[in-house]
């Protein structure tokens, strides 16, 4: 259990501002075809603050079993993992909506499995709905979330948790087959009653035309500029990593910024010219240091 808001009290980081109305699922997918929509993930309560202001959704995407916890996949991401990091995100924003990633294993098996996670999820965290991965077959799962009062967002073409059945994460849709199953896909989860679909590494006409075929806004990363949003990882788009997608463009150089400054502090230890009187306690100001 958690709470939802930060405490002004203890909290290291600026307590976020007055409450506000936060985006709701309704008013994202009244967003088709509008003002496209601001997505990014968020793991951590302050990187949240810092996103908060510029986006309209944010992710706490199962991608953090590789950008957290260095995993080689999503696969071993847990429910408790999940749950943890979306608390945390909930309580840096206050105007985004929040939407938490189902881990692989926690919603295919069957729709109740997936209610009591989706439920669990939002119940412990404040978030606002949940994200699932999968086309046509997660349909009927999706419907009886919807069902039941639990937003859902789809994400269908390359499903990073099928990445043992696909064979690594080529983009999809290159030939006819593929095409018209992810269109297929998307028709099936929109109908099912997403207010928002993730299209993800698909080629540019497959992500044309579902933004066209589905009611709901299409959100999209490594998909088209069409979509009716876009969304790419954080840690990525800041420039932390050396080795991103074709799709991402790096719009920071944080490795760089982190690398310099933890350099700059290494070197300063060492010549004993950190900390300096304005970083030291001395119960009697006038007294030299030592005795
Ligand atoms: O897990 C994630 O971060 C995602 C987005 C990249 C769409 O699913």
């Amino acid at each position: 259990m958690s709470t939802y808001t930060i405490d002004t009290a203890t909290s290291r980081a600026t307590p976020t501002p007055a409450p506000m109305k936060r985006l709701t699922a309704p008013a994202i997918l009244a967003r088709k075809g509008g003002e496209p929509i601001v997505a990014l993930t968020a793991y951590t309560m302050r990187m949240a603050q810092l996103l908060d202001p510029h986006c309209d959704l944010l992710l706490v995407g199962d991608s953090l079993g590789q950008v957290i916890y260095g995993l080689p996949s999503t696969i071993p991401v847990s429910l408790e993992m999940m749950s943890a990091h979306a608390a945390a995100v909930v309580r840096g924003s206050w105007h985004a909506l929040v939407a938490v990633d189902m881990p692989f294993g926690s919603y295919e098996e069957s729709p109740m499995l997936a209610f009591r996670n989706a439920a669990r999820l939002l119940k412990e965290t404040g978030a606002a709905a949940v994200k699932l991965e999968g086309g046509e077959a997660m349909a009927e799962t999706i419907a009886f979330l919807v069902a039941r009062g639990i937003p859902v967002v789809g994400h269908v073409g390359l499903t990073p948790q099928a990445v043992n059945a696909l064979g690594g994460y080529r983009a999809r849709g290159r030939d006819d087959a593929e095409a018209d199953k992810i269109l297929a896909d998307a028709r099936a989860v929109a109908e099912a009653g997403c207010f928002a679909l993730v299209l993800e590494g698909v080629m540019e006409e497959i992500a044309v035309e579902a933004t066209r075929a589905v009611p709901c806004p299409t959100i999209g990363i490594g998909a088209s500029a069409r979509c009716d949003g876009q969304i790419l990882v954080t840690e990525d788009m800041m420039g932390l990593f050396e080795r991103t997608p074709r799709f991402v463009k790096k719009y920071g150089d944080l490795a760089s910024e982190i690398g310099a400054a933890a350099s700059a502090y290494a070197e300063e230890v060492r010549r004993r010219a950190f900390p300096t009187e304005d970083q030291t306690y001395r119960a009697r100001p006038d007294s030299p240091a030592g005795t």
